[in-house]
């Protein structure tokens, strides 16, 4: 069978160094794509008259029942390199040395970059779907959690009240963006490399726009030499896992510092946690944990595959076949942690008093006291920001909450700064310093008062309808 060494070699590779180079094992996510890159390229040479028609039914026939047996039916030997060959020498084995025409103008150069991106297409849509409905799943979460008052955080410090759902939309946000980064990435991958054969197209005349057809590929590759060596779309795409994975990471680290005693926002469901071997008490966020630890992988796999990359000269280089397991490895942990991640934050239960509860503490309504000396008696806002400073400042060393601040604790202050004193009225002060008020006059487009975040969900479901539809769900 190894007829492609017979000719210019005496003899064959060592074991150890086939074993060395051989693509088998990653190749084996290529295998259907690989029958219908040969189906597309034999039919288009029946079709142009370049190979006997009886000899290209035969091919296509051959090619139908190794698409039935499966990946099994391919017979792997020291000699076989890859996917390609283990095709080429079963449709051989089916109908003798004739197989050899469906390798007419054609090169597994431009036959794997056409495969990689057929495959990658698919899974790319997948990774999509996956997003759209985690973003379909917190929406709804957020339609519970509309009014439900939460705080909000900057440097992991208490920040200003919010509300769950606000919260749980800004994902949303982030994972729309993660999604319309693919649907350009898209566009660049469902280009037709085949027919650029090894390098520099063929004397043939093929017809490259029927297999672009054939093939579902938007257009064809317009430069041979580029159409082989391309790989900076297995770049883009695994740098948007890498944004993705960054959204989810950010998750996973919320779900594990949210479920500690300390913060207290939530409960985990029992399916995505674990216990200790020794403390019966523990209920830890292990999922959550290696989900984290996960959305570092395809990170390295981008970093490895802009390294195999960088400085490879024009065209082919074998170095590249060495790219295409890390792009199959960062789709599978993609996925599987956008599964897992969708799952786990999805049953997770918000323990809505405790989020009350530390959006009125701490002061994280101090910038509406500050607001409100600005509004109503029309100081400037620093010197407003000074007097609200040293007004925690003092409350806090005394211990003292939010509803002891009075207007004459206030004047004092202001006094003392060398302010006039601002005479606020006692009942505005409380309801600057009412989370659920905070909330409710951040009525702004892209703020958490209900009807806003209301507005942001509507219109993320117009999105997700549109684009369901288009992915025919
Ligand atoms: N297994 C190879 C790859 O993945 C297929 C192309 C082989 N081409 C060659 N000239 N040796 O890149």
């Amino acid at each position: 069978m190894d007829n492609i060494r017979n000719g210019r070699f005496k003899t064959g590779m060592t074991d150890e160094a086939a074993e060395y180079t051989s693509s088998l094992e990653a190749d084996k996510i290529i295998f259907e794509a690989d029958i219908k890159t040969n189906f597309a390229h034999t039919s288009m040479l029946k079709h142009e008259g370049i190979i006997d028609a009886d000899i290209a039914d035969n091919i296509l026939c051959a090619l139908d029942s190794l698409k039935e047996e499966g990946y099994s039916a391919l017979v792997f030997d020291p000699s076989v390199e890859d996917v390609h060959m283990a095709i080429e020498n079963y449709v051989t084995s089916k109908i003798g040395p004739e197989a050899g025409f469906m390798h007419t103008a054609k090169s597994r150069n431009d036959q794997v970059a056409c495969d990689v991106r057929l495959v990658l297409r698919e899974k790319i849509i997948e990774i999509q779907i996956g997003i759209l409905e985690f973003m379909e799943g917190l929406v709804e979460m957020a339609g519970e959690h509309l009014e439900d008052v939460f705080i909000g955080f900057t440097h992991l410090q208490h920040a200003q009240p919010i509300t769950i759902a606000h919260h749980l939309m800004a994902h949303v946000q982030a994972l729309k963006r993660d999604y319309e980064r693919l649907n350009d990435t898209y566009k660049r991958v469902n280009i037709n490399p085949l027919g650029s054969a090894a390098m520099a197209t063929t004397s043939f005349p093929i017809n490259r726009q029927l297999t672009t057809d054939l093939l579902g590929f938007d257009s064809y590759m317009e430069n041979s030499m580029d159409g082989v060596s391309a790989r900076d779309f297995i770049a883009e795409t695994v740098f948007d896992f890498v944004a993705l994975s960054s959204t989810l990471a950010k998750i996973c680290e919320e779900l594990v510092l949210w479920s500690t005693y300390e913060f207290g926002v939530i409960e985990m469901a029992d399916e995505y946690s674990s216990t200790s071997s020794i403390m019966p008490q523990k209920k830890n966020p292990d999922v959550a944990e290696l989900a984290r630890g996960k959305t570092s992988i395809a990170t390295g796999e981008l970093i490895t595959i802009l390294t195999i990359l960088k400085a490879i000269p024009y065209t082919y280089n074998r170095d590249l076949q060495e790219i295409t397991p890390h792009l199959w490895n960062a789709i599978k942990v993609t996925q599987d942690t956008l599964s897992i991640v969708t799952k786990m934050l999805l049953s997770v239960e918000f323990k809505v008093d405790r989020c009350a509860e530390l959006a009125g503490k701490n002061f994280a309504t101090a910038t509406d006291l500050a607001d409100i000396m600005v509004r109503e008696k029309k100081i400037p806002f620093r010197t407003a920001h000074k007097i609200v400073g040293r007004i925690v400042n003092e409350a806090t060393a005394s211990d003292m909450a939010e509803e002891d601040i009075t207007s004459k604790f206030i004047d004092d202050i202001a006094v003392e700064l060398g302010f006039d004193e601002l005479n606020l009225d006692d009942d505005l002060i409380q309801r600057a310093l009412n989370p659920r008020e905070n909330v409710r006059i951040r009525a702004v487009p892209g703020g958490p008062a209900p009807e806003m975040v209301e507005i942001a969900r509507e219109n993320i479901k117009l999105f997700l309808d549109e684009e369901f539809e288009r992915h025919g769900i």
